[in-house]
């Protein structure tokens, strides 16, 4: 029997993307999965290649950005299935844009669904999780320790995710609650390369690459996916991917110049 079995999972960005495959690997694993995003025909594809397999999962329509539909979607999954094990904070997106030509509107769009949407979630899943001594597990990026070149708003709008895992950890961990903050690099698909052209399109080549350049290998996300659940089930506190970015920022923290040229190193101009 494999740890995750019976448990009830929602996972935020479920349809597409690391989250859509966290789900398709909860549900293999056992767990009874909550899948939200927008799209509610995505939802149904992503729900359905499950169900179809004999597995148990629900899409529940849902704008993470929403109060109210953060509400509906948790009070969903206990009525559906009882309570909440896991939540998966993975709804997000990235950015291309010169610091200077990010204006605040495109900070506040993105900090709303990078951030303050993981706040809204954790805020509204909390109880259920502090009842079931529980998992929570939020996709944070190396963008979330060190912010480089023509990331927009990104690094800015991931970094307090680091900072509220953090902190949810600490006043979590005594009441039986796990926290997990994921910070992976690029992570491999068919379109990586080709999704911020638009935005990127004054930038130099290297912004429209993924991770803006970082001379990084895409990481496989059924890896990722599998590295994420066995870190939540061992109550790790971070994982990052790769792990040798950890030295990068620790030598920021050390010396920012030194950091600054490291970085620099590992990203294409
Ligand atoms: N891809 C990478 O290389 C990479 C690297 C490091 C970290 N990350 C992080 O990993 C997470 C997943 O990224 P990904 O690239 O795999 O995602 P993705 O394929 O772009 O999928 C994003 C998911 O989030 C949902 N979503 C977007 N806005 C939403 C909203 N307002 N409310 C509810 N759901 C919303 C999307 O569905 P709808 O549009 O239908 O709502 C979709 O299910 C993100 O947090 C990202 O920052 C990604």
């Amino acid at each position: 029997m494999t740890f995750w079995k019976d448990k009830v999972a929602v996972v935020t960005g479920g349809s597409a993307g690391l989250g859509r495959v966290l789900g398709e690997r909860l549900a293999a694993a056992g767990a009874r999965v909550v899948l939200a995003a927008r799209s509610v025909a995505e939802l149904e594809r992503a729900a359905g290649d499950i169900t179809q397999r004999g597995q148990t999962a629900i899409g529940v329509p849902t704008d993470v950005t929403v109060d109210r539909e953060v509400n509906a979607l948790m009070e969903r999954a206990v009525a559906e299935f009882g309570t909440i094990d896991l939540l998966v904070n993975s709804a997000g997106r990235s950015d291309r844009g010169l610091a200077l030509e990010t204006t605040p509107e495109r900070f506040q769009e993105l900090l709303d669904l990078n951030f303050l949407a993981t706040v809204r979630c954790c805020r509204a899943a909390g109880p259920h999780l502090i009842r079931s001594g529980g998992h929570l597990v939020n996709i944070g990026s190396l963008a979330s320790k060190t912010a480089a070149r023509f990331l927009g708003a990104y690094p800015a709008s991931k970094f307090p995710v680091a900072a509220y895992s953090q902190q949810l950890r600490l006043e979590l961990g005594p009441q039986g609650v796990s926290v997990l903050l994921v910070c992976p690099g690029p992570i491999a698909r068919d379109d990586a390369g080709r999704r911020y052209d638009k935005e990127a399109a004054n930038l130099p080549g290297a912004a429209s690459r993924p991770g803006a350049g970082v001379k990084l290998k895409g990481i496989p996300p059924a890896q990722l996916a599998e590295r994420i659940l066995r870190a939540s089930e061992q109550g790790r506190a971070e994982l990052i991917v790769p792990a040798k970015a950890r030295l990068l920022f620790a030598i920021a923290q050390l010396s920012p110049p030194l950091g600054d040229w490291l970085l620099k190193r590992q990203t294409a101009s």
